[in-house]
């Protein structure tokens, strides 16, 4: 199993490149089996699961061909409507597949994801919204099993107790999209992957208004074309660069990515008291002079604090000058870097679903295990500024969301190696 070694202490220069959004495309990619012919998306990030998509969309008969981050999709083989468990149990955000599939060939048989270690994670809303354009849905041995004559617009409030989902928001969506008549999805998630989403399936000839917004109208259509696409740089590649620039007091420029996609984390950055300037597709970090302030967070739905950054702000603020708070709204269990945190030299408690994060003049390396996506980020992020030598194990998680990591993080300098 693959793991880094990480020298710490070293500032970071130069620019760094964002790659195609990992959470816009999978939606869209899953969509693009709606259309009556083949679809080409360009800038998808290479990396595990998009891979994971690809075999499932293959195990169902359609052709992929993906290279140089591009991929054309020729659905017109399926003919076998089921994602395995041995698929979706690596890759929950195969779900939004159900959707498109039970839209074009009014069946799927999909393995239930389960959970993962950032929460219980059900999936009631994909259901419920489902059901209302008239699916019916069963779960049998841990697989919801879909079954429709046809799909009939109607009125799907989609709020849950953590507010509004974004994979539902994208099933309901697009299964609107070749439905019978208007769907109204209330409580929509605003996200800017869901935009992007609305987007594409615009593209593809669908009636698809106030994506963006909490309620999106949608004026179902018989057919869907195969179209060409670009799919938005990754916000939250982004934002884990500009908090490697950050927590090593690095002047270093993140290039294509949207800064107005992350207001809400640029405005802690600058609350901070972090240096920066932004253009239409960059930001610049200036020269950082001295430690930066304690900061409290509060993550929620977009245009809320991300919850996929969390984790990385968290160990950012291990080295503040004060005490933070960072408090998980979207997914309270959403924690289990602070323990490998704390390996590195961290002052870290919890209570209940917020972290209280006492700064601490230095991080010293040490060997630590990588969990899940967003928390192996937050480890290497750390390691980068910490003294002496960091190991980081299973960083299967890492290639999972995050295209040539290493390599990036090298080209701005970093001492990263990899040990197959
Ligand atoms: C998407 O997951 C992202 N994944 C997640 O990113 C991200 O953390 C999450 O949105 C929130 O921003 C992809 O886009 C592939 P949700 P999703 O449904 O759609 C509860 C990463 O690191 N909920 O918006 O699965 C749920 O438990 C990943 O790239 C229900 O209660 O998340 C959570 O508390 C991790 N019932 C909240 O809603 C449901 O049916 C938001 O989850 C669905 C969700």
């Amino acid at each position: 199993m693959d793991r880094f070694i990480i020298e710490g202490g070293k500032k970071l220069k130069g620019s760094v490149r964002v790659s195609g959004s990992k959470n816009a495309a999978l939606p869209i990619i899953s969509a693009a089996i709606l259309g009556s012919g083949k679809t080409v998306i360009h800038n998808i990030p290479n990396v595990k699961d998009i891979r994971t998509l690809v075999k499932i969309l293959e195990y169902m008969g359609a052709s992929v061909r993906f290279s140089n981050n591009t991929m054309e999709i020729d659905p017109s083989g399926i003919d076998r409507f089921t994602a395995p468990y041995e698929f979706v149990s690596t890759m929950r955000g195969s779900i939004c597949l159900l959707g498109p599939l039970l839209a074009k060939y009014r069946e799927a048989k999909f393995s239930m994801p389960g959970g993962c270690v950032i929460g219980t994670r059900p999936i009631d809303l994909h259901i419920k919204g489902l059901k209302k354009l008239g699916v019916d849905i069963t779960i049998e041995e841990g697989y919801i099993v879909g079954k429709a004559r046809k799909l009939k617009g109607t009125t799907v409030f989609l709020g849950g107790n953590f507010g509004s989902s974004v994979l539902a928001t994208a099933n309901v969506m697009s299964a609107a999209a070749l439905a019978e008549g208007e769907t109204i999805i209330e409580f929509a998630s605003c996200e800017p992957e869901i935009v992007d989403l609305a987007r594409f399936l615009k593209k593809m000839g669908a009636k698809i208004y106030g994506e963006g917004s909490h309620c999106i109208r949608i004026e179902g259509v018989k057919k869907l074309n195969g179209v060409e696409y670009s799919i938005i740089p990754d916000r939250i590649e982004a934002g884990t660069y500009v908090l490697a620039g950050c927590i090593t007091s690095s002047a270093i420029t993140i290039e294509n990515f949207i800064p107005s996609h992350l207001l809400s984390f640029l405005d802690k950055i600058e609350e901070t008291g972090i240096p920066f300037k932004t253009g239409t597709d960059f930001l610049k970090i200036n020269n950082i002079t001295s430690r930066w302030k304690p900061v409290d967070i509060v993550t929620l739905p977009y245009p809320g604090f991300p919850t996929d950054l969390q984790a990385q702000m968290t160990a950012f603020l291990t080295l503040a000058d004060g005490i933070s708070t960072v408090t998980e709204k979207v997914f309270p269990e959403r924690f289990i870097h602070i323990g490998e945190l704390n390996r590195l030299g961290a002052n870290i408690t919890l209570d209940g679903p917020k972290a209280i994060i006492k700064g601490v003049n230095k991080l010293i390396g040490a060997k630590t295990m990588a969990s899940d996506l967003r928390a192996s980020a937050a480890i290497v992020l750390a390691a980068l500024a910490a003294e002496g030598e960091t190991e980081v194990s299973r960083i299967y998680h890492l290639d999972r969301g995050y295209e040539k990591f290493e390599e990036k993080l090298n080209g701005l300098g970093a001492n990263i190696r990899r040990i197959r």
